[in-house]
This record gives C-alpha cells, sequence and structure tokens, in this order.
C-alpha cells in the first residue's frame, strides 16, 4: 500500500471544482444578461475534507491507497440551488445537453420524487469532468446535488444534526425533521403557484418594453414627413401612455403610427 500525497492528489479535485462551478455562473449570468428567469440561484462547490473521505472509505471497506479515488464518486461536489422545483429539471437538461461536450453524465438518482426516508430531498447527477493538467488529460468524477431553497435549508439542518449525534439521532428528532422535511415540501408546492405569476410578469415587462421601443422608431421615422403640430401630438400622447402604463394601449397607438407610417411609406423595417 503506497503512502498517499494528499495535497497532491486533492489538486485536481479543486481544479474541476473550479472550473465547473464557473461555467454554471456563466449560464446565470446568460439568463440574467437576457431578462430571463434563471433555472439557477446560486452555484458553490467543495473537495471533500480528507477526514471525510477517510471515514467514507472506511464505512464501506475500501482500502486507503490511491484507488479510494476511483471509488468515491463525490471528492469533488457541486451544489446548484434553485428557486422552483420546477427548475431542477431544468438544470438537469442544462447537464445532459453537455454530455460529450465538456463532461459526461454516468448517474442520475432522483430523490426529489423518490424522497429519502430520513425527509431528504434533492436531484443528484455524477458527471465525469476531463482536466487538462501538466500530467495531461486526467478524468474526474464529480457529484452534483440540484436542490431548491427549502430542500437545502432542510438539509443543511439535517446534516449538521445527524453529525452531532453521529448516527444516533433520538427518533423523536428524526420525526420532527421529517414533519419540517413536510413543512418544506408543502413551502415549494405554494412557490410553484407564486411562480407563474412571476413568469406571467416578466413577459408583461418584455412586451411593454418591445412596444415602447417600437414607438420611438415610429416617431422617429415619422419625423420629417409628418407635420410639426402632428408630431408634438403624438409625443404628448406617447408621454400620457407611458404614464398611464397600459400595454393595450401603447399597442393600439403603435398601430396607429404604423399606419401613418405605411402612408407616408417610411415603415420601420
Ligand atoms: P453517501 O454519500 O455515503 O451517502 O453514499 P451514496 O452516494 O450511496 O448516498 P446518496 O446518493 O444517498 O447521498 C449522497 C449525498 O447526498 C450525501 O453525501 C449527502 O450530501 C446527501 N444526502 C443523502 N442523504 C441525505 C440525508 O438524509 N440528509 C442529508 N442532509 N443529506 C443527505
Ligand atoms: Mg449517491
Amino acid at each position: 500500500m503506497g503512502i498517499i500525497n494528499w495535497r497532491e492528489a486533492l489538486l485536481p479535485y479543486e481544479q474541476a471544482v473550479d472550473e465547473i462551478t464557473a461555467k454554471l455562473i456563466s449560464l446565470k449570468r446568460e439568463y440574467d444578461v437576457s431578462g430571463r428567469h434563471s433555472p439557477i440561484e446560486q452555484v458553490t462547490g467543495r473537495v471533500k475534507s480528507i477526514a471525510s473521505i477517510i471515514e467514507k472509505a472506511d464505512k464501506r471497506h475500501i482500502p486507503l491507497d490511491e484507488s479510494i479515488f476511483d471509488m468515491l464518486e463525490d471528492i469533488a461536489g457541486i451544489r446548484i440551488i434553485c428557486r422552483f422545483v420546477e427548475d431542477i429539471e431544468k438544470v438537469a437538461e442544462l447537464l445532459r445537453r453537455r454530455s460529450g461536450v465538456d463532461m459526461t453524465v454516468i448517474q442520475e438518482e432522483d430523490y426529489v420524487t423518490h424522497t429519502k426516508k430520513s425527509g431528504y430531498r434533492s436531484y443528484h447527477i455524477t458527471i465525469v469532468y476531463p482536466l487538462f493538467t501538466v500530467k495531461g488529460r486526467q478524468e474526474i468524477k464529480c457529484e452534483i446535488q440540484i436542490r431548491t431553497l427549502a430542500m437545502n435549508f432542510w438539509a443543511t439542518i439535517e446534516h449538521s444534526l445527524r453529525y452531532k449525534y453521529d448516527g444516533n439521532m433520538p427518533p423523536e428528532l428524526q420525526l420532527r425533521l421529517q414533519n419540517c422535511a413536510e413543512a418544506a415540501f408543502q413551502l415549494d408546492n405554494e412557490m410553484t403557484t407564486i411562480r407563474d405569476e412571476m413568469l406571467q410578469v416578466q413577459r408583461t415587462i418584455k412586451t411593454r418594453d418591445f412596444i415602447v421601443n417600437e414607438i420611438v422608431n415610429n416617431i422617429h421615422n415619422l419625423y420629417f414627413h409628418a407635420g410639426v403640430e402632428q408630431m408634438n401630438q403624438f409625443n404628448m400622447r406617447f408621454a400620457e401612455l407611458c404614464q398611464e402604463g397600459s400595454v393595450e394601449k401603447l399597442s393600439d397607438f403603435n398601430k396607429e403610427l404604423e399606419t401613418m407610417a405605411e402612408i407616408y411609406k417610411v415603415k420601420y423595417v
């Protein structure tokens, strides 16, 4: 049995966690910039501590040599937090789509619909991530946990208590945690109804922005064709309608401008 050089052995896992985290944060930024709801709320990553690696190897009767790096799939770990349950599947799909490009999905565990006895809920995806180091190409296994804010809240608290009682959690506490898990489940369901409302508002805002842009373009194009008097009227009505904020009325006004533009043959394209 060779002695493990921990510092060196864990280095590629650190690199993998850094790279994957950066890529996922970029995805979130892409959604944010385009004004779409991002299924990714937050991304965190960690490399398993040496103490935890040794403990897990011990539990699984894996010998303490280099082979543990092939046996354990969660030395590199990424956690993706979502606002809504529906976002979890979206994130999972984003990862699957990368298969064969810059990572490969090798396993999926759905504890979202198959809640664990403890009450734990989360979607786990194990990937193989190719890494390019000074030594050449290396493949790193990484466990990605996808869960909502509510699921994460529950798992974080339960994890600390589990650690405190070291596998001997009093049944009464276990029951209370199961009740908390049920409450978190209800919270997620309630939030789903709010999600639809939120997305609707986002769509209305996008439509309004689009129409206002069209109006400005149409007024601009009409400027040298319609009379000064009429242009002043257009500008005043535009200001009034903007203040009023009715998307429907703005849209009607834009149609009027479009007709004018047709007449003067200055239709904006
Ligand atoms: P372990 O990592 O030893 O649990 O082995 P495994 O891969 O067979 O288990 P599983 O896929 O069920 O869980 C992997 C990870 O999910 C764990 O390391 C935890 O981070 C998390 N997890 C699973 N079950 C629970 C649970 O009941 N409570 C909490 N807080 N986390 C859990
Ligand atoms: Mg697992």
